[in-house]
């Protein structure tokens, strides 16, 4: 494996080998990547303890030295994209070129926060006696336990881990499964900036119950992030009540995209296709049904299908690929299903509709889609796109909101009226404007409804990670 000196350890106060290992299958090929150190319960108590004795030093260090070794970090990765690029590739089978990408916009979280870290303000304000001034500042929460999924490796851990470490608190985190390397790497990188020991753990573990199990229950974790399921976000919030972790949860989506028929066709059909097939589909932000309005449907159709069937999948190590193959066989065998039945109940595919081998799909675009089909209440992800038609722009509204997810949503048009109109509508936590590809360091990253709580990204998702202390002051 390119890059790889983390076969089988774990980073807590040091690198530990592991008494256990897990073998990690190449999305691609079928082979064993490498074998991962698989952690459970002894060693995510050691890691709290180790937590807690780093919180007590990280706390205390000038946020202008937490902002050079965060920026030092920042460097660091951005020197070895490549080495990232090709590690999510072999381990989850992200395109190299989208790894790459992948790479610097988890270092632009580092970047963000190594400046926010400066930034922690506090308030005087005004008392009603004469005699007090009053104060409230802002302190670290404590350690803090995140739970990173393994369609974006890097980004979802500095999402997290930066902020968490910009305000003083460290972060243990239990990467994904399907993708331990990345986070490893990331911690290597965090040590060779100078990271003090302790403040950024990552523990590997094949069955992410054990660990979390003893984080949860640990009152000296603070803090919980997790980025997944809804099924599992909810878990995790029933369990977070029993010792009052701040929780932050970023669950799944089911992002419509609505065309209207202003909307410059080309650009509409470009945008969408990124939205739709970035990382295979596999990302919580994806567009999952896409709303055409029927003035401009059937050209909108004929081009978008046309662009979906131009997309080169292939290997993901291959700076040509666009579409790599899925993370795992249940990954497949769910796009498999979403499709057949919407093929069974009536929809007709334009463009693909067949798995081509191995893990791979062939990039799909179906019509004559209806609200029965799983594909309209499940989250797919995968390289499928339904396209459906609409009349008005209430009835859009209407149906782009008939879930029980708000992650994000997006409307292509250029009436700006509209263009406000709609965002306000649509009950979602990012709603993208004539843009598929909302997302940024510096801005809230975060859903409504069963699509999760909090807000990660820019100064909103450093405040995740600080606790508010009044001071009152009486001079009397
Ligand atoms: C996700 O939705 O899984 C993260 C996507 C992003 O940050 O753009």
């Amino acid at each position: 494996m390119d890059g790889a000196t983390n076969l089988n350890r774990y980073l807590s106060d040091a690198w530990h080998d592991a008494p256990h290992a897990f073998e990690v299958i190449s999305p691609t090929t079928g082979e064993v990547v490498g074998a991962a150190a698989d952690c459970g319960e002894a060693e995510a108590r050691h890691a709290v303890d180790v937590a807690w004795r780093a919180f007590e030093h990280w706390r205390t260090v000038n946020p202008f030295e937490r902002a050079a070794t965060l920026r030092r970090w920042h460097g660091l990765i951005m020197a070895d994209q490549d080495g990232l690029g090709r590690l999510m590739a072999q381990e989850m089978g992200k395109p190299v070129r989208e790894g790459r990408g992948e790479a610097a916009y988890s270092a632009g979280f580092v970047e963000w926060y190594a400046e926010e870290a400066k930034r922690v303000y506090g308030t005087w304000f005004p008392s009603h006696a004469g005699h007090k001034r009053l104060l409230a500042m802002k302190q670290p929460v404590g350690p803090a336990y995140a739970v990173t999924p393994w369609n974006f490796p890097a980004a979802m851990i500095t999402r997290k881990a930066a902020p968490a470490l910009a305000a003083g608190c460290p972060m243990i985190v239990k990467p994904a499964e399907q993708a331990p390397f990345t986070a490893l790497r990331l911690a290597e990188l965090w040590l060779e900036a100078g990271g003090p020991p302790g403040t950024l753990q990552v523990l590997p573990a094949s069955d992410p119950v054990p660990v979390t199990r003893v984080m949860m229950a640990d009152p000296r974790i603070r803090k919980v992030s997790f980025t997944g399921s809804t099924e599992v976000g909810k878990l995790l919030y029933r369990q977070a009540a029993d010792t009052v972790k701040r929780l932050s949860l970023e669950l799944g989506g089911h992002a419509p995209y609505l065309v209207f028929d202003d909307a410059d066709l080309e650009r509409a059909v470009a945008e969408v296709t990124a939205c739709k097939f970035r990382n295979a589909g596999q990302t919580c932000v994806c567009t999952n049904r896409i709303y055409v309005q029927t003035g401009i449907y059937d050209a909108f159709l004929e081009r978008f299908s046309a662009a979906v069937a131009a997309l080169v999948p292939g290997d993901p190590l291959d700076d040509r690929t666009d579409i790599g193959p899925l993370v795992d066989a249940a990954g497949l065998e769910k796009v498999v299903r979403h499709v057949d039945d919407a093929v069974a109940k009536g929809a007709t595919v334009t463009t693909g509709g067949r798995a081509t081998g191995g893990l791979h799909y062939a990039p799909t675009v179906l019509t004559g889609v209806t609200d029965d089909m799983a594909l309209m209440v499940e989250e797919t992800f995968g390289p499928v796109a339904p396209v459906l038609s609409f009349e008005h722009e209430e009835e859009a509204i209407a149906r782009a909101n008939a879930t029980p997810y708000g992650l994000a949503a997006y409307l292509y048009t250029r009436d700006l009226t509209r263009a406000i109109r709609v965002s306000e509508a649509l009950e979602y936590g990012i709603v993208g404007v004539n843009d598929g590809v909302p997302a940024a360091p510096y801005a809230p990253f975060g859903g409504v409804k069963q699509s999760g709580i909090g807000r990660e990204g820019g100064p909103w998702g450093i405040e995740e990670y600080l606790e508010v202390k009044y001071v009152s002051l009486n001079l009397s």
